[in-house]
């Protein structure tokens, strides 16, 4: 189904049909805007940013590109097309029809998921306001503009299922989302990693490698949810999801690329040289990676949990690609979960696998994200230096889960919290490498110019040369 751009709200769900609902939707919509105006980035809401906008769900349209004035872009309600042979794909309800309309019974707990969802597409816009003004090229600029933008959508959707399906409640909540803010000390956002600052571009390519991969992971996870029209949103967001991936993915790799052929030139892999000469060292790199990658662990949730496993006996809340699964009940199986044992080692543990799905969930995250480290490992290979990046263990720096509070290396080793305090600046940023990065963060704006600190993309976006004027600043 294509969507209609002639509506004040662009959808591809008949909103027209629902007078009630359209009209609740059109008195949030200017909410929405002024929450863009005071909250979305800073500046460059006059310049022409060369944006995708959605125009169909398909192939052909959900990628149609032109310069927009952010503040005018189209934001609007996309579902994936509905499959009407979709059956229940996991949990005790496996193989039954599945909802269009929300069973009274999961009421709450689906709002609670939706809007924990919802809370964090607005909160990461929040957290990048201010990074317009240090892009270190316009594509990289357009790149940020088109996640927010991005991500205003994506509260779109939930806004669109909390208005469409919870009533009252849910416009209550609707409001609430534009209410919380990431960082706020009385209202914040609803995750810890959602509250953290992003100051720095380093941070911004970190935080889309990692923190939009979880949500790539939760939304695989409500993609499978036997409640249809949350299904079939989230499908839909995944595919705009892909991108931000890519521009952490890239960035970070573009990031080594510079660093290694300033290696290369001052014949040295020394930190102190390398940041004289305006580069970023490998373990500085590590340094960030180590922050965001454990911060994001913690968004799975704990590693044990009774509401993970009624959501899958339910048929809520699934476990990413559950088609990769034989059994899609897994009432029977168990799962080993490795916990302290409280005398500084690790002991095992059985427990129903239905109580694993969080870490289930994050195991699929952790062997996702290890694809990009092993590529930059090839890449620093390849130029021919011995250093390598790794993901530390995933017991490292948690906050949430049974690892948490425990003190450990980079390789899970239990310490004591001396030893974690006293090397704490080997493994995360200290005030020094925030200084350094810092230092680096100025804005590049002329077409094609990129900052010292990070090699151009190989390619443009959308067939355009790198050179391409992608954001038309005024
Ligand atoms: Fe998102
Ligand atoms: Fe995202």
């Amino acid at each position: 189904m294509s969507i209609n751009y002639q509506d004040r709200i662009p959808n591809n769900v008949d909103l027209g049909s629902n007078r009630t609902l359209q009209r609740a939707l059109e008195h949030w919509q200017p909410e929405f805007l002024k929450w863009w105006q005071d909250l979305g980035p800073s500046d460059f809401q006059l310049s022409n940013v060369y944006l995708r906008t959605a125009t169909s769900v398909d192939a052909k349209g959900w990628a149609t590109y032109g310069y927009v004035n952010m503040p005018d872009y189209r934001w609007g309600i996309f579902l994936a097309d509905r499959d009407p042979n979709r059956r229940i794909g996991f949990g005790d309800n496996y193989g039954q029809e599945v909802w269009q309309q929300i069973p009274g019974e999961f009421r709450s707990t689906f709002r609670r998921l939706i809007v924990t969802q919802g809370d964090t597409e607005p909160a990461s816009v929040e957290q990048q306001r201010l990074l317009g003004h240090t892009a270190p090229s316009l594509y990289d600029l357009r790149n940020l503009f088109q996640v927010n933008v991005e991500e205003g959508r994506h509260l779109w959707a939930m806004v669109y299922l909390l208005h469409a399906h919870f009533g009252r409640d849910g416009r209550e909540e609707a409001e609430e989302l534009l209410e919380r803010h990431s960082g706020d000390a009385d209202k914040p956002r609803i995750l810890g990693t959602f509250n953290e600052p992003i100051s720095d571009w380093l941070s911004f390519f970190m935080f889309t490698y990692f923190t939009d991969r979880d949500g790539k992971f939760q939304l695989k996870s409500l993609a499978e949810s036997s409640f249809d029209p949350l299904a079939r949103t989230c499908q839909f967001m995944l595919t705009e999801e892909a991108h931000h991936m890519f521009v952490g993915d890239t960035g970070i790799s573009r990031v080594i690329r510079r660093t290694l052929e300033v290696m290369k030139e001052i014949g040295s892999d020394d930190a102190v040289a390398l940041r004289n000469a305006g580069a970023i060292d490998l373990p500085t790199i590590q340094k960030y990676l180590n922050f965001w990658f454990s911060s994001s662990l913690d968004l799975f949730g704990a590693d044990t949990s009774s509401n993970a496993a009624s959501y899958f006996a339910n048929g809520l809340k699934g476990r990413p690609d559950e088609s990769q699964y034989e059994d899609h009940v897994a009432a029977a199986e168990t799962y080993t979960l490795e916990l302290p044992d409280g005398k500084g080692g690790a002991k095992t543990e059985q427990i129903p696998m239905r109580n694993a799905m969080n870490e289930v969930t994050r195991n699929s995250y952790v062997k996702d994200c290890e694809i990009g480290v092993k590529r930059w490992n090839r890449q620093i290979e390849k130029a021919g230096f011995s250093a390598r990046l790794s993901l530390p263990s995933t017991r490292f720096r948690r906050n949430i889960g049974s690892w948490a509070g425990i003190p450990t290396d980079l390789s899970g080793k239990q310490i004591s919290r001396e030893e974690f305090e006293s090397k704490k600046d080997q493994w995360l940023p200290g005030e020094s490498d925030t200084a350094f990065i810092r230092s680096l963060m100025q804005g590049v704006f002329q077409p094609g110019k990129m900052a010292a600190w990070i090699a151009p993309p190989d390619r443009g976006i959308n067939n355009n040369p790198v050179d391409y004027e992608y954001v038309k600043l005024h």
